[in-house]
């Protein structure tokens, strides 16, 4: 009775369907209740992350990413590495985590090596510090005894960092950057503080010091003081301004500021167990629910980038920091356990799903919510991924141990030795920075920021609206896609490479400030539209071949070792009228140029 019609059309149904599965069934496909698919998921993902790195290799720099990754971004890829010993029991890059972990501890032991410090930020320093703590709260093996030990470093690092504090202006918090002549040197940021609040309570439980858990207490007061906390719907803001006295916040909402300050929560309430630590814990929980985007509201995203392409290289690692510290504070508060997991898991299985990219077919892109590979590759997508991946496994893996409870790193309290204190650096790497020098050591630090007005999702925002802030964002989700693909067509994004060749070319642009440096960024017009491959648009691409191939494309940011910005914050934008001079468009034709009247125009 079969109509014969119809078979070649059912043929060619079931043909398109088996083509249409077999694309799909190359994705990873993850069984967050079975530990043989996450772990050999976790396997195939830590390779292709391992495959970036090249400082083991002969002639290479232990530590040390590639370009464009800076400094601090390899110190975190170290923090994953033993995540994924922790995790899965593989040691198979056991060697090179603690070859990387001890080749950049610096002079002093404190992760302040020479060929990073003069750009060097407190948050740079922090994840370092927070990759050796992690070593010692898991006992990763143990460095041989004449090398610093994993607790001794932190410690080092906590120690420099409190030394610190600076009470100048806006009555306490740490500085963005170490070292007044970096342009960072002027903004207070979360991250630099979520770092040393985490820091300071992890190592108050590892080691029953009291004078840590007084830290990380006053670390965070100031955070509510100056409200970088929103105490009503408990966001973390990026930071403030001290000319300001930080007064005027910069609003980004990063996933990385509001993951450190709960992992730091959590900490704190493990070691006082008391109700009050408790409830912020539970708040900033509830708070980071922002961050979480599809239809059901249960999928990570990097809300303030994510939704208008604009996320650059060091934000398309943040969601693994917010995945490893959500995953790690179930540990310490059981009770958020059942909050917590059914965000990881349903973020884990959409960003499994979405890894058909790279000549592998199996390279992750930044963003899980989209059911569909964005075509990016990197580092710190790869890190994200398999960060959310592994926490799938936490509720069958060992708590992180003390020294009372099986923990056996050695620490030294008084560790950080001549940097303690340190305001200028001493020894021959550190001669007196002269004119040229300050130029370079400050435009590292701020460029590379594609933080403009118009490309932050969270600007977007509505506080009043009655809607809640994920389901704005989902409205404008799509509104900022037509904005970015239709209307404006052009993207403006930092010049690495060009910016410090064009500034450089044209030192007169550069303005002093009272402290640390002005530098006029170049800007560059990006169109998607017409096909750019990374020249600038406009003028001054005639000036292109003479300078460092250009940004754009985040994967071809950086040529040159020399470029490093080794600090990993967005600078705030529009609020910070000090940076706001950092990042004018240059007037002359060899600042990158706007098409489409001027994107620049908008950013004041
Ligand atoms: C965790 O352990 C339980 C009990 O051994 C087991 O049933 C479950 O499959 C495990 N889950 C994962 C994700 O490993
Ligand atoms: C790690 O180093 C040790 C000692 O050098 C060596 O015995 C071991 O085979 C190495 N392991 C791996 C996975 O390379
Ligand atoms: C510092 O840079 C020099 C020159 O590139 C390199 O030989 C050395 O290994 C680096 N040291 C560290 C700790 O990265
Ligand atoms: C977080 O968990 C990872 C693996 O679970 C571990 O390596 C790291 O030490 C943990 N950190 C904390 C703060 O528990
Ligand atoms: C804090 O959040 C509340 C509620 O969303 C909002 O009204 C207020 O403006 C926020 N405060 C700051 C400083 O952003
Ligand atoms: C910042 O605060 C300090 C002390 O509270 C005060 O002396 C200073 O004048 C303030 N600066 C500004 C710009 O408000
Ligand atoms: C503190 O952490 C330990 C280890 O994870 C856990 O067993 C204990 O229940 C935690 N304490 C509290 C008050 O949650
Ligand atoms: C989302 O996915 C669709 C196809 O499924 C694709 O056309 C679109 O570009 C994706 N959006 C982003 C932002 O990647
Ligand atoms: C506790 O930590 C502080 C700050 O690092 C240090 O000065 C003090 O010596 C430590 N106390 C003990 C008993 O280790
Ligand atoms: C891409 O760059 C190459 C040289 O770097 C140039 O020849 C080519 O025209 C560019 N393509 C586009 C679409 O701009
Ligand atoms: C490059 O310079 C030439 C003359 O020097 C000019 O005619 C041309 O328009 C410039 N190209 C671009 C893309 O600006
Ligand atoms: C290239 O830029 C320099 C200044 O940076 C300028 O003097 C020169 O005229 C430019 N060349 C072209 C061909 O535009």
């Amino acid at each position: 009775m079969e109509n014969p019609s119809r078979v070649p059309l059912l043929v060619r149904v079931a043909t398109a369907l088996l083509l249409a599965t077999s694309q799909l069934a190359t994705a990873y496909d993850l069984n967050p209740d079975s530990r043989e698919s996450i772990t050999s998921i976790s396997k195939q993902m830590a390779e292709d992350l391992v495959a970036f790195y090249k400082g083991n290799e002969p002639g290479q720099t232990p530590g040390l990413l590639p370009d464009p990754y800076y400094w601090w971004e390899a110190g975190a890829m170290m923090g994953t590495l033993i995540d994924y010993w922790y995790y899965t029991g593989d040691d198979a890059y056991n060697n090179i985590t603690q070859q990387a972990l001890l080749f950049q501890v610096g002079d002093t032991n404190d992760y302040m090596p020479r060929n990073q410090t003069r750009t060097e930020g407190n948050d740079d320093q922090g994840f370092w510090g927070l990759s050796v703590m992690s070593a010692a709260e898991y006992n990763f093996p143990n460095p041989p005894a004449d090398k610093p030990q994993w607790l001794a470093l932190a410690q080092a690092v906590f120690n420099t960092q409190a030394s610190r504090w600076d009470t100048e202006y806006c009555q306490g918090g740490l500085r963005w950057q170490i070292f007044t002549w970096n342009n960072g040197f002027d903004y207070k940021n979360s991250i630099s503080q979520a770092c040393f609040f985490a820091l300071g309570a992890r190592l108050a439980l590892y080691t029953g010091n009291q004078t840590y858990a007084d830290w990380a207490e006053k670390t965070w007061n100031w955070m509510i003081g100056v409200k970088f906390i929103n105490t009503t719907n408990w966001y973390v803001y990026d930071g403030a301004d001290v000319e300001t006295n930080c007064t005027v916040l910069t609003p980004y909402q990063f996933t990385y500021n509001a993951g450190g300050m709960i992992l730091g929560a959590a900490a704190m309430y493990n070691y006082t167990e008391s109700q009050v630590w408790k409830d912020r814990l539970d708040n900033l929980i509830t708070g980071s629910k922002v961050f979480f985007t599809g239809p059901k509201s249960n999928i990570m995203a990097e809300v303030a980038c994510e939704s208008v392409g604009t996320c650059n290289v060091d934000e398309h690692s943040f969601k693994a920091y917010l995945s490893r510290w959500l995953a790690n504070i179930t540990k310490w508060a059981p009770h958020t356990y059942n909050t917590v997991m059914p965000y990881l898991r349903a973020s884990s299985i959409a960003a499994a799903k979405q890894c058909v990219g790279g000549k592998n077919g199996r390279m992750c892109g930044l963003i899980w919510s989209n059911n569909s590979y964005d075509g990016t590759t990197g580092v710190g997508q790869q890190m994200a991924a398999l960060e959310v991946t592994m926490a799938n496994l936490i509720g069958n893996s060992s708590a992180p141990l003390t020294a009372d409870r099986g923990g056996t790193s050695q620490g030294d309290p008084g560790g950080g030795g001549d940097d303690l204190g340190r305001d200028q650096p001493n020894g021959p790497d550190y001669a007196p920075i002269n004119g040229g020098d300050r130029f370079g050591a400050a435009i590292l630090t701020i460029l590379v920021i594609a933080s403009v007005i118009g490309t932050m999702g969270f600007l977007f925002l509505d506080e009043t609206s009655g809607q809640g802030p994920v389901a704005q964002l989902k409205g404008c989700y799509f509104s900022a896609k037509g904005f970015y693909y239709s209307a404006s067509a052009a993207i403006t994004t930092f010049a690495a490479g060009g910016g410090i060749a064009a500034a450089a070319a044209a030192g007169r642009k550069r303005g002093e400030k009272e402290k640390g440096v002005v530098i006029k960024e170049k800007v560059v017009t990006k169109s998607r539209d017409s096909g750019s491959n990374g020249s600038l648009q406009g003028s001054s691409s005639n000036n292109t071949s003479t300078e460092a191939p250009l940004v754009i494309n985040q994967s071809a940011r950086h040529s040159r070792a020399s470029q490093r910005r080794s600090s990993n914050m967005p600078i705030g934008w529009p609020q910070n009228p000090s940076l706001r001079n950092s990042v004018v468009v240059a007037e002359s034709s060899s600042a990158g140029a706007s098409t489409e009247g001027s994107s620049s125009n908008r950013r004041l």
